[in-house]
């Protein structure tokens, strides 16, 4: 008899905790959920509304105004992030928001409003969840924890490829690389829930892995655990 699981996919910046995440609950039948794009949410409505960071309360006072849900249509591998209604995946990516996104997931706010959320959405298994704190914050009992990392540079040109494909031409390679090791810094830092490996997580780097050969590694760790 197989079991449903709950599996926790944690790591750097752009290093393809999304795509593996995709991937698996496609194969799964699982609920995917990016809780970045939940982070990146909120830093979007609150730049959105000139509302200071810094200002706890009026941040605090903000935020059960924001209804964060996806529209996911697997089959099409369309993952949009929705806020109060309206599609706001591309203003989430672009470099406003992943600037910004670091300092307010520092908010001990808007992490206990959305690990709230995240505990819902797991709370009957069948989620594959990717962020920075799933393993050991969210899920700490999640049956199989992974825990990604890849050389910054390698992370850098592949967000790079990404914001290219979408467009924009302006990036350049130091922004994103000073973005992503920046981000790093501030997550790996930070007091409440920092980056850092769960102690049962497996690491994977997959510096010099393809996309095929991560999947097939992982889908192999899920499935024991499934049984
Ligand atoms: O996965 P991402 O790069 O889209 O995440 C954006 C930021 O959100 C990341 O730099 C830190 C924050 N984040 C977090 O603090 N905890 C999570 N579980 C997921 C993301």
């Amino acid at each position: 008899m197989s079991r449903k699981i709950n599996i926790a996919i944690d790591g750097y910046s752009s290093c393809g905790k999304g795509t593996l995440a995709k991937a698996l609950a496609k194969a799964l039948h699982y609920t995917f959920i990016d809780t970045g794009a939940m982070y990146r949410a909120v830093t979007y409505s609150l730049l959105e509304n000139f509302i200071d960071i810094n200002n706890t309360e009026a941040v605090i006072k903000h935020l059960p105004s924001l209804q964060i849900s996806f529209n996911y249509q697997p089959d099409k591998n369309f993952y949009h992030t929705v806020l109060n209604g309206v599609d706001i995946e591309s203003e989430i990516r672009g470099m406003e928001v992943s600037n910004l996104v670091s300092p307010v997931s520092k908010i001990d706010a808007v992490r206990t409003f959305l690990v709230d959320q995240q505990r819902q959405i797991g709370a009957n298994k069948a989620v594959v969840m990717d962020g920075r704190d799933i393993g050991t914050v969210v899920f700490p009992d999640a049956e199989l924890k992974l825990f990604m990392t890849a050389k910054p540079e390698i992370r850098a040109q592949r967000r790079l490829d990404e914001l290219r494909y979408k467009g924009d031409t302006l990036t350049t390679f130091e922004e994103v690389l000073n973005n992503l090791n920046e981000r790093d810094r501030i997550d790996s830092g930070r007091e409440n829930s920092p980056l850092k490996p769960a102690t049962d997580a497996i690491l994977i780097d997959n510096s010099f892995m393809t996309r095929d050969e991560q999947f097939h590694q992982a889908l192999e760790l899920a499935l024991n655990k499934i049984g």
